[in-house]
């Protein structure tokens, strides 16, 4: 066997052995907290609909420049004319807070 391939052998063996070490250090499950955060239905559907509206950039569109986020007004424009982006605020009113699942 030639010698760099003895020392790639080696460098083999050495990182199996770290991930084998590694993977022994991961622990089997985490320590419960003596005080859980509240957690229920409504405060889980509003983290995960904020975490969608961040990922999706929704303010980005549905914000007037220097206006109320999410309040809408924002001219888009397209090359048939301008489109103004909607209020998609929780207000029942102007925004979309009377929508309900089966609106569509
Ligand atoms: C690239 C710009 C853009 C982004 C980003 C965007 N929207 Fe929109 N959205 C629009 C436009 C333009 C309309 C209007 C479409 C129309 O009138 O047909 C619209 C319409 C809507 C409507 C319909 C409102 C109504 O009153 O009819 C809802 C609800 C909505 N968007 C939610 C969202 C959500 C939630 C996100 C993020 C996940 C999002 N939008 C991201 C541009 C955007």
């Amino acid at each position: 066997m030639g010698r760099l391939a003895k020392v790639f052998g080696i460098l083999i063996a050495l990182a199996i052995a770290a991930a084998g070490a590694l993977y022994l250090m991961l622990p089997g499950e985490l320590p419960k907290s003596a005080h859980p955060a509240e957690v229920n239905k409504t405060t889980q559907v509003i983290a995960r609909g904020e975490y969608l509206a961040r990922a999706g950039d929704c303010v980005a569109c549905h914000t007037m420049p220097g206006g109320r986020e999410f309040a809408g007004g924002r001219a888009m424009p397209t090359p048939f004319g301008a489109m103004y982006v909607p209020n998609i605020t929780p207000d029942d009113e102007t925004g979309i807070g009377a929508w309900t699942p089966d609106e569509f």
